[in-house]
Order: C-alpha cells, then sequence, then structure tokens
C-alpha cells in the first residue's frame, strides 16, 4: 500500500511547482455503463489517484497552495446510509479528513457553489482539457459567473495552464513504494504466464488461456488487470491489438499473449510467445531467435544517460540484419533501415512508459530532442516480427507473429528487468512446456471435445502429469 505520507509528499511537490494565487482542479473518472443498468468496473482517473489513493466515483480534488483554511479540499460523495447497502460503502466527508488526509471536504453536490468561492481571486488555473467534456463545460461556466462579478471587485482567473505538463514529469519517476508496488504486479503476472506456458495445449481455446491469466493474477491480489489480454494464436498474432480471444489453438502455431495484471493501480505489461504444442519449428525458431536477439539488444541500450530512441534504434538494427540473413529482406542492411524497409515486418515502437497507466504518461522528448533515461523510470521494450498474409515472402514463413516485452525500470548504474522471471528462451519455454500441468482447464478442454474422446485425454493428461 501507498501511505497516506507519500500521498501528501506528491501533493506539496505538485503545489511548489504551481505557485502561489493557483488553484488546480482535478475530478476522477465517472461510472461507465456497459449496457442498460451494468456498469464497468470503477477505476479512478489516474492522475487523480496518483494525489489521493481515493477509489470513488463523484469526486473532484481541488488544490489551494497557500490557503489558510486548508490546501488541500476533496469533493465526494456523501454518506447513505440505503445507497450504501445497495451499491457498497462511501468514505464520506469525515473520512475524507480522517483517512485520507483532506484539509476540507465538502458533498459533491455543493461543489457548484463552493468551487466557485475557492476560484475567486486566483489568478491561474491547473487543469486538464479534452478528458472531461462534461467537467469542462462546468469549469468554462464558474469562470464566466466570476467574470460577471468583475464589479464587485472579485477577478476571476486569467490563465489556464495544462495540468499534465507538472503532473505527468512527477508520474514518470517512481518512488520505491512505486517500484515495489510494479515489482508485485510484474512478479504475480510472470507467475501466470508462467502457467499459461505450462497448461498451453493444441485445441484449447485462446479464451481458456485468457481465464487462466485472469485466474492467476486475480487468485493472487490482482484486482483487475491492466488492460485487456491479447491471447492471439497463428496469423491472429499478426493483429497488433487483437482481443477476440476466439479463436482454437492449433497444433503447429505459435501464440501471442500479451497480458499484466494491475496492483494496486500499477501496470504490468507481458508478452511472451510459444509453440502450441511446445516445440518451435525451424521458422518459428528462426524468428523467435530473431526477436529475442533483438530484444535483450534494446534492453541492453537501458541505462541512465542512454536516450529513449536507442532501445528501438538497437532493436530495428538486428531485426533489419536478421531478416537479410534469412532471406525475407534484400539489399544493404544500411540503406533497408534508412527506407524503413523492415515496416512491413515491424511496424511498431520499442516500447513506452509504464506506471499506473499501461501506456504511461511523460514526455518522450524534450525540446525536440529524445530524452534521456533515467533511475526511477519505467518502461517496456517489446520488439517484434509479423510475416502477416505477406506475398513477398514463401510461404513457410507466412502469418507468424512473435513479440517479447519485459518492463524494466532505469537504475543508478543500468537497469533491472523486473519481469525477468516469465519463461523467454526458447529452451526454458520448450523445458516448461514439457512439463504438463493438470489443469482444471486440460480437463475442461477434454470436455468440450466430444465424451469418449474426451474422457480418455483426459485420462492421457493426467497420467502424463503424474508420471
Ligand atoms: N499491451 C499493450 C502494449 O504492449 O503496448
Ligand atoms: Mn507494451
Ligand atoms: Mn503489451
Amino acid at each position: 500500500m501507498i501511505d497516506i505520507k507519500e500521498f501528501t509528499r506528491r501533493r506539496k511537490h505538485l503545489m511548489q511547482d504551481m505557485g502561489k494565487d493557483s488553484i488546480a482542479i482535478l475530478p476522477t473518472a465517472g461510472e461507465q455503463v456497459r449496457n442498460r443498468d451494468v456498469n464497468y468496473a470503477f477505476r479512478p482517473d489516474s492522475d487523480f489517484l496518483y494525489l489521493t489513493g481515493f477509489w470513488e466515483p463523484e469526486a473532484v480534488l481541488v488544490l489551494i497552495p497557500g490557503r489558510k483554511h486548508g490546501e488541500y479540499v476533496l469533493f465526494c460523495r456523501e454518506k447513505d446510509e440505503t445507497q450504501e447497502i445497495w451499491h457498497g460503502r462511501r468514505a464520506g466527508q469525515e473520512e475524507v479528513l480522517e483517512a485520507f488526509g483532506a484539509d476540507d471536504s465538502f458533498p459533491i453536490t455543493d461543489i457548484d457553489d463552493i468551487l466557485l468561492g475557492l476560484m475567486e481571486n486566483k489568478t491561474r488555473v491547473f487543469y486538464t482539457m479534452g478528458i472531461h467534456a462534461d467537467f469542462d463545460q462546468r469549469l468554462t461556466g464558474w469562470v464566466n459567473q466570476l467574470k460577471q462579478k468583475v464589479r464587485m471587485g472579485v477577478n476571476a482567473p486569467g490563465e489556464f495552464v495544462a495540468l499534465d505538463h507538472l503532473l505527468h514529469e512527477m508520474r514518470l519517476f517512481k518512488s520505491a513504494t512505486e517500484i515495489k508496488m510494479m515489482k508485485k504486479a510484474a512478479s504475480l503476472s510472470c507467475k501466470a504466464h508462467e502457467r499459461l506456458i505450462k497448461i498451453c495445449q493444441p485445441e484449447m481455446m485462446e479464451y481458456q488461456l485468457e481465464a487462466e491469466f485472469v485466474h492467476e493474477c486475480m487468485f493472487n491480489g490482482c484486482r483487475d488487470l491492466a488492460y485487456p489480454s491479447i491471447v492471439a494464436a497463428g496469423k491472429n498474432a499478426c493483429i497488433l491489438h487483437y482481443t477476440e480471444n476466439n479463436s482454437a489453438l492449433k497444433d503447429g502455431v505459435l501464440v501471442l499473449v500479451d497480458a499484466g495484471g494491475e496492483y494496486q493501480g500499477y501496470a504490468s505489461d507481458i508478452t511472451r510467445t510459444y509453440p502450441v504444442n511446445g516445440r518451435f519449428s525451424v521458422e518459428q525458431k528462426a524468428l523467435y531467435e530473431l526477436v529475442l536477439e533483438a530484444q535483450l539488444a534494446a534492453i541492453d541500450m537501458v541505462y541512465p544517460g542512454s536516450h529513449w530512441n536507442a532501445p528501438h534504434e538497437e532493436a530495428v538494427k538486428v531485426i533489419t540484419r536478421g531478416l537479410v540473413r534469412l532471406g525475407l529482406l534484400k539489399g544493404r542492411v544500411d540503406k533497408l533501415i534508412k527506407d524503413e524497409a523492415y515496416k512491413p515486418f515491424y511496424m511498431h515502437r520499442t516500447g513506452h512508459w509504464l506506471g499506473l497507466d499501461v501506456h504511461d504518461v511523460g514526455d518522450y522528448k524534450v525540446d525536440n530532442e529524445w530524452r534521456m533515461l533515467e533511475p526511477g523510470m519505467v518502461l517496456t521494450v517489446e520488439p517484434g516480427i509479423y510475416t502477416g498474409d505477406n506475398r513477398k515472402i514463401a510461404k513457410k514463413w507466412r502469418n507468424i507473429g512473435i513479440r517479447i516485452e519485459d518492463d524494466l525500470r532505469v537504475t543508478r548504474t543500468g537497469h533491472e528487468v523486473l519481469t525477468i522471471k516469465a519463461p523467454k528462451t526458447v529452451a526454458q519455454i520448450e523445458a516448461a512446456m514439457a512439463l504438463l500441468a493438470i489443469t482444471p482447464v486440460a480437463e475442461a478442454r477434454a470436455n468440450t471435445i466430444n465424451d469418449d474422446k474426451a474422457t480418455m485425454q483426459t485420462q492421457t493428461l493426467q497420467t502424463e502429469a503424474y508420471s
């Protein structure tokens, strides 16, 4: 758990950067309807969560540096016995003061009157436009109301400043406690990936691997996943954000699993690719070893003083050279790189920041130059090769999609791979897959095939598992 003192430190830091005569306003995310009266699981907005740790909808954080009656104001829902019986607990104003360290708290229903007063005579408003359209409009309304009071001696704020810049720069550098949370998300997710590798069998469905991943993460304490899992077998792996997950895992193809648990709001983001039947074919192995070589070379470029794009440049170099070696590209490597000839095979970038959001916040360039890596930053390294239905290459190479993705933190001397425990080399994967784990999934899969065959298959699986 992130303790209350850390949230206080974060708010103080932000208020110092904001300066006097200013006010910051941050609404959290709202409930999202899934269908009719069913909502998606609630997840606070990450900026709001970072500054409050408060996990309820209908709340607005207001920071007013130097305010005598308290700098940290939280608007939230009032206690309500009936609502709480039906829908769950609400902290209410008192608890927000005691447990969340707010200096002042008001019912969210009073925001129109109270926020207006808090904004009076402030010069600068820190706010992120464009996320909550309805709140943008209300804020404009409040400013206009203040402008109408000019003759009564009230000054309306004249300057709107994007909050993103200050706040996202803070979020980019993870504290020791944040790293602890991210390590936990990473290690639980590694365990889940390892389990999938061990139970994967031909004729299972993609969604059965997905279900195992969810089970393993949640069972061990992740209350949600950081993003919808991609479980893509065979040619599905060439669709980068495939999430249908409803095909069978055919004998002889690879399956790509891009999935990560979220722990206390912090994301992990891991991809592993492996042969459904436990053995790589010659072509699969050649491409896999190439992606792995690119990933390891990219990981070597993660250290303080290296720049953001260095891992990507390294991955592109290795992949292009390798594609030429395998006869999938023809020409001089440097010219092919310059012409971006690798792009039909490798069309995405090599990583992104990671934190409370899977594609976390923070600038990638500073003054139009790639930014330097510094201790405390956390990023993914995730090269891939996707051959697709490319008619320019021999049939045996087509429709193979491979990505290998790890999460790294930049340390003072280099980096630490947070996701090292998920099997990654050909030898590790083939060894893990040789040990068949008997699970409810194996049984359920057998049951879906057909009755007689199913019984036999379950028995065989059990015999193999125990032999
Ligand atoms: N899971 C999304 C990504 O790897 O960026
Ligand atoms: Mn990623
Ligand atoms: Mn991913």
